[in-house]
Protein backbone atom coordinates (compact mmCIF):
# COMPACT_ATOMS: atom_id res chain seq x y z
CA UNK A 1 0.00 0.00 0.00
CA UNK A 2 2.28 2.51 1.56
CA UNK A 3 5.36 3.53 -0.65
CA UNK A 4 7.65 2.24 1.69
CA UNK A 5 6.69 -1.36 1.46
CA UNK A 6 7.32 -1.34 -2.30
CA UNK A 7 10.88 -2.17 -2.28
CA UNK A 8 14.30 -1.36 -2.77
CA UNK A 9 16.00 -0.80 -6.03
CA UNK A 10 17.96 -3.70 -7.17
CA UNK A 11 21.30 -2.03 -6.63
CA UNK A 12 20.31 -1.61 -2.72
CA UNK A 13 19.49 -5.47 -3.03
CA UNK A 14 21.26 -8.47 -2.68
CA UNK A 15 21.38 -10.57 -6.04
CA UNK A 16 21.12 -14.14 -5.07
CA UNK A 17 19.67 -15.63 -1.81
CA UNK A 18 23.29 -17.05 -0.84
CA UNK A 19 24.75 -13.55 -1.52
CA UNK A 20 22.07 -12.42 1.82
CA UNK A 21 23.05 -15.90 3.50
CA UNK A 22 27.04 -14.86 3.34
CA UNK A 23 26.78 -10.96 4.58
CA UNK A 24 23.96 -12.30 7.55
CA UNK A 25 26.53 -14.82 8.43
CA UNK A 26 29.49 -12.52 8.01
CA UNK A 27 27.98 -9.73 10.36
CA UNK A 28 26.84 -12.72 13.03
CA UNK A 29 30.34 -14.53 12.39
CA UNK A 30 33.06 -12.44 14.40
CA UNK A 31 35.05 -11.81 17.60
CA UNK A 32 32.28 -13.27 19.49
CA UNK A 33 32.65 -16.65 17.58
CA UNK A 34 36.60 -16.46 17.63
CA UNK A 35 37.85 -14.84 20.41
CA UNK A 36 34.71 -14.66 22.95
CA UNK A 37 33.32 -17.73 22.36
CA UNK A 38 35.86 -20.07 23.69
CA UNK A 39 36.91 -17.43 26.79
CA UNK A 40 33.64 -17.86 27.67
CA UNK A 41 33.48 -21.94 27.24
CA UNK A 42 36.48 -22.41 28.46
CA UNK A 43 35.72 -20.22 32.20
CA UNK A 44 32.67 -21.96 32.45
CA UNK A 45 34.04 -25.37 32.11
CA UNK A 46 33.13 -26.16 28.39
CA UNK A 47 30.79 -28.85 27.93
CA UNK A 48 27.60 -27.97 29.78
CA UNK A 49 27.98 -24.05 28.71
CA UNK A 50 28.02 -25.33 25.11
CA UNK A 51 24.86 -27.24 25.57
CA UNK A 52 23.14 -24.60 27.33
CA UNK A 53 24.24 -22.15 24.61
CA UNK A 54 23.16 -24.59 21.57
CA UNK A 55 20.15 -24.68 23.23
CA UNK A 56 19.39 -20.96 23.27
CA UNK A 57 20.20 -20.36 20.03
CA UNK A 58 17.85 -22.77 18.53
CA UNK A 59 15.34 -22.22 21.01
CA UNK A 60 15.54 -18.40 21.38
CA UNK A 61 18.00 -17.22 19.01
CA UNK A 62 16.87 -18.63 15.69
CA UNK A 63 13.06 -17.30 16.51
CA UNK A 64 14.84 -13.74 17.61
CA UNK A 65 16.94 -13.63 14.26
CA UNK A 66 13.60 -14.27 12.53
CA UNK A 67 11.85 -11.47 14.08
CA UNK A 68 14.32 -8.79 13.33
CA UNK A 69 15.33 -9.59 9.36
CA UNK A 70 11.28 -10.10 8.92
CA UNK A 71 10.77 -6.18 10.08
CA UNK A 72 13.68 -5.30 7.54
CA UNK A 73 12.30 -6.93 5.14
CA UNK A 74 8.94 -5.77 5.67
CA UNK A 75 9.93 -2.34 5.89
CA UNK A 76 12.30 -1.69 3.30
CA UNK A 77 13.95 0.58 4.51
CA UNK A 78 16.61 1.50 7.43
CA UNK A 79 15.64 0.58 10.73
CA UNK A 80 13.61 3.74 12.11
CA UNK A 81 11.72 4.25 9.06
CA UNK A 82 10.99 0.46 8.61
CA UNK A 83 9.40 0.25 12.68
CA UNK A 84 7.64 3.37 11.72
CA UNK A 85 6.28 2.72 8.62
CA UNK A 86 5.48 -0.96 10.29
CA UNK A 87 4.13 0.75 13.43
CA UNK A 88 1.81 2.66 10.67
CA UNK A 89 0.65 -0.45 9.13
CA UNK A 90 -0.30 -2.40 12.26
CA UNK A 91 -2.32 1.11 13.74
CA UNK A 92 0.21 0.84 16.53
CA UNK A 93 2.09 4.25 18.37
CA UNK A 94 4.78 6.00 15.80
CA UNK A 95 6.81 5.41 19.23
CA UNK A 96 7.50 2.12 18.27
CA UNK A 97 10.13 3.32 15.95
CA UNK A 98 12.21 4.44 18.91
CA UNK A 99 13.51 0.54 18.82
CA UNK A 100 15.05 1.55 15.18
CA UNK A 101 16.59 4.56 17.06
CA UNK A 102 17.52 1.73 19.75
CA UNK A 103 19.42 -0.26 16.70
CA UNK A 104 21.01 2.12 15.46
CA UNK A 105 23.06 3.72 18.75
CA UNK A 106 23.29 0.21 19.60
CA UNK A 107 25.10 -0.89 16.57
CA UNK A 108 27.15 2.77 16.65
CA UNK A 109 28.44 2.24 20.01
CA UNK A 110 29.15 -1.31 19.78
CA UNK A 111 31.35 -1.03 16.59
CA UNK A 112 33.48 2.17 18.77
CA UNK A 113 34.80 -0.58 20.76
CA UNK A 114 34.96 -3.37 17.82
CA UNK A 115 37.16 -1.32 16.27
CA UNK A 116 39.70 -1.26 19.13
CA UNK A 117 39.16 -5.12 19.76
CA UNK A 118 39.51 -5.81 15.60
CA UNK A 119 42.80 -3.20 15.88
CA UNK A 120 44.44 -5.82 18.33
CA UNK A 121 43.95 -8.57 15.52
CA UNK A 122 45.18 -7.01 13.24
CA UNK A 123 48.06 -5.69 15.00
CA UNK A 124 49.06 -9.67 15.64
CA UNK A 125 49.20 -10.46 11.83
CA UNK A 126 52.59 -8.54 10.89
CA UNK A 127 53.65 -9.43 14.88
CA UNK A 128 53.28 -13.02 14.14
CA UNK A 129 54.36 -13.19 10.48
CA UNK A 130 57.61 -11.72 11.84
CA UNK A 131 58.17 -14.63 13.80
CA UNK A 132 58.48 -12.64 17.24
CA UNK A 133 56.86 -15.49 19.44
CA UNK A 134 59.22 -17.92 18.76
CA UNK A 135 61.80 -16.65 20.42
CA UNK A 136 60.14 -15.05 23.42
CA UNK A 137 59.20 -17.06 26.69
CA UNK A 138 55.91 -17.43 27.71
CA UNK A 139 56.06 -14.52 30.62
CA UNK A 140 57.54 -11.71 27.80
CA UNK A 141 54.46 -13.13 25.59
CA UNK A 142 52.09 -12.26 28.34
CA UNK A 143 53.78 -9.26 28.72
CA UNK A 144 54.06 -8.01 24.99
CA UNK A 145 50.43 -7.91 25.11
CA UNK A 146 50.11 -6.07 28.23
CA UNK A 147 52.60 -3.43 26.72
CA UNK A 148 50.42 -3.26 23.66
CA UNK A 149 47.40 -2.33 25.96
CA UNK A 150 49.73 0.27 27.09
CA UNK A 151 50.53 2.32 23.99
CA UNK A 152 47.56 4.69 23.08
CA UNK A 153 49.25 5.65 19.64
CA UNK A 154 49.40 2.03 17.91
CA UNK A 155 46.14 1.21 19.21
CA UNK A 156 44.36 4.28 17.79
CA UNK A 157 46.63 3.65 14.71
CA UNK A 158 45.32 0.28 14.24
CA UNK A 159 41.59 0.82 15.00
CA UNK A 160 41.62 3.90 12.42
CA UNK A 161 43.06 1.22 9.94
CA UNK A 162 39.97 -1.21 10.93
CA UNK A 163 37.65 1.79 10.22
CA UNK A 164 39.38 3.10 7.35
CA UNK A 165 38.74 -0.75 5.50
CA UNK A 166 34.96 -1.04 7.29
CA UNK A 167 34.27 2.32 5.37
CA UNK A 168 36.30 1.45 2.06
CA UNK A 169 33.74 -1.26 2.01
CA UNK A 170 30.14 -0.03 3.29
CA UNK A 171 31.05 3.11 1.30
CA UNK A 172 30.87 1.44 -1.72
CA UNK A 173 27.08 0.55 -1.23
CA UNK A 174 25.11 -3.15 -0.70
CA UNK A 175 25.99 -4.84 -4.23
CA UNK A 176 29.47 -3.52 -4.84
CA UNK A 177 30.63 -3.33 -1.16
CA UNK A 178 29.08 -5.70 1.39
CA UNK A 179 27.87 -8.25 -1.09
CA UNK A 180 31.16 -9.03 -3.05
CA UNK A 181 33.55 -8.54 0.14
CA UNK A 182 30.52 -11.32 1.88
CA UNK A 183 31.08 -13.80 -0.90
CA UNK A 184 34.76 -13.45 -1.08
CA UNK A 185 35.51 -12.89 2.56
CA UNK A 186 33.64 -15.61 4.18
CA UNK A 187 34.36 -18.92 1.81
CA UNK A 188 37.77 -17.69 2.97
CA UNK A 189 37.02 -16.85 6.22
CA UNK A 190 35.61 -20.72 6.48
CA UNK A 191 38.35 -22.53 4.41
CA UNK A 192 40.74 -20.83 7.00
CA UNK A 193 38.80 -22.07 10.03
CA UNK A 194 38.80 -25.47 8.46
CA UNK A 195 42.74 -25.45 7.83
CA UNK A 196 43.22 -24.15 11.14
CA UNK A 197 41.13 -27.27 12.58
CA UNK A 198 43.07 -30.03 10.83
CA UNK A 199 46.28 -28.22 12.08
CA UNK A 200 45.47 -28.08 15.64
CA UNK A 201 44.41 -32.13 15.17
CA UNK A 202 48.27 -32.62 14.34
CA UNK A 203 49.08 -32.13 17.80
CA UNK A 204 47.46 -34.98 18.79
CA UNK A 205 45.25 -33.81 21.53
CA UNK A 206 41.66 -33.27 19.23
CA UNK A 207 40.09 -36.05 21.11
CA UNK A 208 41.14 -33.80 24.67
CA UNK A 209 39.46 -30.50 23.33
CA UNK A 210 36.30 -32.46 21.49
CA UNK A 211 35.97 -33.83 25.17
CA UNK A 212 35.92 -30.68 26.87
CA UNK A 213 33.50 -29.19 24.71
CA UNK A 214 31.41 -32.05 24.06
CA UNK A 215 31.21 -34.00 27.61
CA UNK A 216 28.73 -32.00 29.39
CA UNK A 217 29.69 -31.70 33.47
CA UNK A 218 26.81 -29.52 34.84
CA UNK A 219 28.51 -29.27 38.16
CA UNK A 220 31.07 -27.03 36.43
CA UNK A 221 28.07 -24.71 35.29
CA UNK A 222 26.85 -22.13 37.97
CA UNK A 223 22.95 -20.20 36.84
CA UNK A 224 25.71 -16.70 36.30
CA UNK A 225 27.02 -19.75 33.38
CA UNK A 226 23.61 -20.11 31.89
CA UNK A 227 22.98 -16.51 31.65
CA UNK A 228 26.45 -15.73 30.18
CA UNK A 229 24.96 -18.13 27.79
CA UNK A 230 21.94 -16.95 26.86
CA UNK A 231 23.44 -13.31 26.13
CA UNK A 232 25.86 -14.82 24.23
CA UNK A 233 23.86 -16.45 21.72
CA UNK A 234 22.09 -13.15 21.19
CA UNK A 235 25.66 -11.52 20.80
CA UNK A 236 26.65 -13.70 18.44
CA UNK A 237 23.72 -13.93 15.98
CA UNK A 238 23.89 -10.14 16.22
CA UNK A 239 20.18 -10.07 17.67
CA UNK A 240 18.77 -6.72 18.48
CA UNK A 241 21.44 -4.45 17.12
CA UNK A 242 20.30 -3.47 14.08
CA UNK A 243 22.54 -5.12 11.89
CA UNK A 244 19.82 -7.83 10.88
CA UNK A 245 17.40 -5.50 10.52
CA UNK A 246 18.96 -3.58 7.69
CA UNK A 247 20.41 -6.96 5.87
CA UNK A 248 17.13 -8.07 5.82
CA UNK A 249 15.98 -4.89 4.18
CA UNK A 250 17.87 -5.54 1.40
CA UNK A 251 16.26 -8.99 0.83
CA UNK A 252 13.94 -9.21 -1.99
CA UNK A 253 10.63 -10.86 -1.25
CA UNK A 254 10.46 -14.27 -2.63
CA UNK A 255 13.06 -15.03 -0.22
CA UNK A 256 12.68 -17.56 2.42
CA UNK A 257 13.43 -15.28 6.14
CA UNK A 258 13.33 -18.89 7.70
CA UNK A 259 15.29 -21.16 5.74
CA UNK A 260 17.86 -18.25 5.34
CA UNK A 261 17.92 -17.15 9.02
CA UNK A 262 18.27 -21.14 9.99
CA UNK A 263 21.23 -21.36 7.33
CA UNK A 264 23.06 -18.11 9.35
CA UNK A 265 22.41 -19.90 12.80
CA UNK A 266 24.12 -22.87 11.47
CA UNK A 267 26.77 -20.88 10.36
CA UNK A 268 27.28 -19.56 13.16
CA UNK A 269 27.68 -21.98 15.12
CA UNK A 270 29.55 -24.37 12.93
CA UNK A 271 32.44 -21.03 13.38
CA UNK A 272 32.03 -21.08 16.64
CA UNK A 273 32.34 -24.77 17.54
CA UNK A 274 34.98 -24.84 14.59
CA UNK A 275 37.38 -22.11 16.68
CA UNK A 276 36.87 -24.33 19.69
CA UNK A 277 38.52 -26.74 18.06
CA UNK A 278 40.91 -24.90 16.50
CA UNK A 279 42.11 -23.41 19.64
CA UNK A 280 41.38 -25.68 22.52
CA UNK A 281 43.55 -29.07 21.24
CA UNK A 282 46.68 -26.52 20.84
CA UNK A 283 45.96 -25.42 24.41
CA UNK A 284 45.97 -28.55 25.55
CA UNK A 285 48.99 -29.71 24.02
CA UNK A 286 51.77 -26.90 25.37
CA UNK A 287 49.60 -27.72 28.83
CA UNK A 288 47.93 -24.29 28.46
CA UNK A 289 44.98 -22.76 30.48
CA UNK A 290 41.15 -23.29 28.51
CA UNK A 291 39.93 -20.67 31.18
CA UNK A 292 42.66 -17.92 29.72
CA UNK A 293 39.65 -15.02 30.26
CA UNK A 294 39.86 -11.97 26.95
CA UNK A 295 44.21 -12.94 27.09
CA UNK A 296 43.31 -17.10 25.15
CA UNK A 297 43.89 -16.04 21.59
CA UNK A 298 46.31 -13.21 22.64
CA UNK A 299 48.29 -14.23 25.20
CA UNK A 300 47.92 -18.05 25.56
CA UNK A 301 47.75 -19.10 21.39
CA UNK A 302 50.59 -17.32 20.58
CA UNK A 303 52.79 -19.01 23.26
CA UNK A 304 51.77 -22.57 21.63
CA UNK A 305 52.28 -20.85 18.02
CA UNK A 306 55.59 -19.78 19.29
CA UNK A 307 56.63 -23.69 19.64
CA UNK A 308 54.70 -25.48 17.23
CA UNK A 309 56.27 -26.37 14.24
CA UNK A 310 54.96 -24.05 11.19
CA UNK A 311 53.52 -21.77 13.99
CA UNK A 312 54.55 -19.03 12.86
CA UNK A 313 52.62 -19.79 9.53
CA UNK A 314 49.42 -21.11 11.13
CA UNK A 315 49.70 -18.60 13.41
CA UNK A 316 49.07 -16.00 11.05
CA UNK A 317 46.64 -17.62 8.92
CA UNK A 318 44.93 -17.36 12.49
CA UNK A 319 45.07 -13.54 12.98
CA UNK A 320 44.11 -13.01 9.59
CA UNK A 321 40.91 -15.00 10.28
CA UNK A 322 40.06 -12.99 13.01
CA UNK A 323 40.41 -9.76 11.70
CA UNK A 324 38.00 -11.07 8.22
CA UNK A 325 35.84 -12.10 10.91
CA UNK A 326 35.79 -8.95 12.44
CA UNK A 327 35.59 -6.70 9.90
CA UNK A 328 32.31 -8.49 8.17
CA UNK A 329 30.83 -7.53 11.42
CA UNK A 330 31.62 -4.27 11.22
CA UNK A 331 30.36 -3.60 8.15
CA UNK A 332 27.10 -4.90 9.25
CA UNK A 333 27.07 -2.55 12.84
CA UNK A 334 27.74 1.02 10.78
CA UNK A 335 25.30 -0.25 7.63
CA UNK A 336 22.23 0.96 9.96
CA UNK A 337 24.15 4.54 10.88
CA UNK A 338 24.53 4.48 7.08
CA UNK A 339 21.48 4.22 5.44
CA UNK A 340 19.54 6.19 8.30
CA UNK A 341 21.69 8.77 6.83
CA UNK A 342 21.10 8.37 3.39
CA UNK A 343 17.78 7.87 3.59
CA UNK A 344 16.37 9.77 6.69
CA UNK A 345 18.75 13.11 6.11
CA UNK A 346 19.14 12.72 1.93
CA UNK A 347 23.38 12.76 2.62
CA UNK A 348 25.38 10.59 -0.39
CA UNK A 349 26.49 7.38 1.14
CA UNK A 350 29.99 8.97 1.10
CA UNK A 351 29.30 11.18 3.25
CA UNK A 352 27.37 9.17 5.40
CA UNK A 353 30.50 7.39 5.88
CA UNK A 354 32.65 10.24 6.53
CA UNK A 355 30.49 11.74 9.35
CA UNK A 356 29.23 8.27 10.73
CA UNK A 357 33.10 7.17 10.82
CA UNK A 358 33.86 10.34 12.45
CA UNK A 359 31.84 9.86 15.01
CA UNK A 360 32.83 5.98 15.80
CA UNK A 361 36.34 6.84 15.77
CA UNK A 362 36.24 9.71 18.53
CA UNK A 363 34.39 7.40 20.85
CA UNK A 364 36.95 4.55 20.39
CA UNK A 365 39.43 6.97 22.00
CA UNK A 366 37.43 6.42 25.22
CA UNK A 367 37.96 2.40 24.64
CA UNK A 368 41.82 2.50 23.81
CA UNK A 369 42.56 5.22 26.81
CA UNK A 370 40.45 2.95 29.28
CA UNK A 371 43.28 0.74 28.90
CA UNK A 372 45.83 3.08 29.64
CA UNK A 373 45.75 6.43 30.28
CA UNK A 374 42.32 6.30 31.28
CA UNK A 375 42.80 3.43 33.35
CA UNK A 376 41.61 4.88 36.40
CA UNK A 377 38.38 6.86 34.56
CA UNK A 378 35.88 4.46 36.51
CA UNK A 379 32.20 3.94 36.61
CA UNK A 380 30.99 1.86 39.17
CA UNK A 381 34.38 -0.02 39.39
CA UNK A 382 34.11 -0.26 35.72
CA UNK A 383 36.59 1.18 32.54
CA UNK A 384 34.93 2.84 29.82
CA UNK A 385 35.33 -0.31 27.41
CA UNK A 386 34.45 -2.41 30.69
CA UNK A 387 30.90 -0.13 31.23
CA UNK A 388 30.54 0.19 27.57
CA UNK A 389 30.35 -3.59 27.08
CA UNK A 390 28.27 -4.56 29.51
CA UNK A 391 25.80 -1.95 28.64
CA UNK A 392 25.45 -2.76 25.13
CA UNK A 393 26.17 -6.75 25.44
CA UNK A 394 24.12 -6.89 28.81
CA UNK A 395 21.20 -4.73 28.38
CA UNK A 396 20.80 -2.47 25.36
CA UNK A 397 21.50 -6.06 22.50
CA UNK A 398 18.72 -7.84 24.62
CA UNK A 399 16.47 -4.84 25.36
CA UNK A 400 16.67 -4.60 21.68
CA UNK A 401 15.77 -7.77 20.85
CA UNK A 402 13.04 -8.00 23.08
CA UNK A 403 11.08 -5.24 21.71
CA UNK A 404 11.82 -6.37 18.52
CA UNK A 405 10.40 -9.89 19.14
CA UNK A 406 7.04 -8.06 21.11
CA UNK A 407 6.39 -5.90 17.75
CA UNK A 408 6.43 -8.53 15.59
CA UNK A 409 4.77 -11.29 18.32
CA UNK A 410 1.72 -8.76 19.43
CA UNK A 411 1.86 -5.56 17.32
CA UNK A 412 1.89 -6.80 13.75
CA UNK A 413 -0.82 -8.42 12.53
CA UNK A 414 -0.60 -12.28 12.50
CA UNK A 415 -1.46 -12.08 8.74
CA UNK A 416 1.12 -10.01 7.95
CA UNK A 417 4.20 -11.75 9.64
CA UNK A 418 2.55 -15.44 8.21
CA UNK A 419 3.07 -13.97 4.86
CA UNK A 420 6.47 -12.70 5.25
CA UNK A 421 7.21 -16.30 7.00
CA UNK A 422 5.83 -17.67 3.99
CA UNK A 423 1.95 -18.91 5.30
CA UNK A 424 0.58 -20.26 8.08
CA UNK A 425 2.62 -23.62 8.58
CA UNK A 426 3.05 -25.68 11.78
CA UNK A 427 6.94 -23.98 11.53
CA UNK A 428 5.05 -20.61 11.31
CA UNK A 429 2.88 -21.61 14.60
CA UNK A 430 6.16 -23.13 16.41
CA UNK A 431 7.80 -19.50 15.94
CA UNK A 432 4.37 -17.53 16.88
CA UNK A 433 5.09 -19.74 20.27
CA UNK A 434 8.87 -19.15 21.04
CA UNK A 435 8.30 -15.51 19.79
CA UNK A 436 5.27 -14.45 21.94
CA UNK A 437 5.89 -16.16 25.38
CA UNK A 438 9.04 -17.94 25.61
CA UNK A 439 11.48 -15.44 24.30
CA UNK A 440 9.79 -12.26 26.53
CA UNK A 441 9.61 -14.62 29.62
CA UNK A 442 13.28 -15.81 29.56
CA UNK A 443 14.62 -12.06 28.91
CA UNK A 444 12.29 -10.83 31.68
CA UNK A 445 13.72 -13.03 33.93
CA UNK A 446 17.35 -11.91 32.67
CA UNK A 447 16.93 -8.35 33.42
CA UNK A 448 14.91 -8.95 36.68
CA UNK A 449 17.62 -11.28 37.83
CA UNK A 450 20.06 -8.55 36.38
CA UNK A 451 18.52 -5.49 38.56
CA UNK A 452 18.31 -8.27 40.94
CA UNK A 453 15.23 -8.79 42.25
CA UNK A 454 15.14 -12.27 41.57
CA UNK A 455 17.75 -14.66 42.42
CA UNK A 456 18.96 -17.55 40.02
N1 LIG B 1 27.76 -11.16 16.09
C1 LIG B 1 28.99 -10.42 16.20
C2 LIG B 1 30.05 -11.32 16.82
O1 LIG B 1 29.75 -12.47 17.19
O2 LIG B 1 31.18 -10.90 16.94
C3 LIG B 1 28.85 -9.16 17.01
C4 LIG B 1 27.69 -8.30 16.61
C5 LIG B 1 27.63 -7.76 15.32
C6 LIG B 1 26.67 -8.04 17.51
C7 LIG B 1 26.55 -6.97 14.94
C8 LIG B 1 25.59 -7.26 17.15
C9 LIG B 1 25.53 -6.73 15.87
F1 LIG B 1 24.51 -5.99 15.55
NA1 LIG C 1 28.90 -14.40 16.19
Amino acid sequence: SSESLSGRAPQQQWSTRISFVLAAAGAAVGLGNIWKFPYVAGENGGGAFILVYLACIALLGVPMLMAEVLIGRRGQQNPVNSMASLAQEAGASPAWKNVGRLGVVTGFLLLSFYVVVAGWALAYIPLTAAGTFTSMQPPQIGQLFDSHLQQPLPLVGWSTLVLLLTLGIVGRGVRQGLEKAANLLMPLLFLFLLILVGYAATTGHFGDAVDFMFRPDFDKLSASGVLIALGHAFFTLSIGGGAMMIYGSYLSPQISIARTSILVAVLDTAAALLAGLAIFPIVFAYGLEPGGGPGLIFVTLPIAFGQMPFGTLFGTLFFVMLSVAALTSAFSLIEPAIAWLTEKRGMSRLRASVLGGSGIWLLSLGTVFSFNIGADWTLAGKTFFEALDYLISGWMLPLGGLLMALFTAWVMKPETTALELGGDSAGYRLWLLLIRFLVPVVILVIFLQAIGLIGL
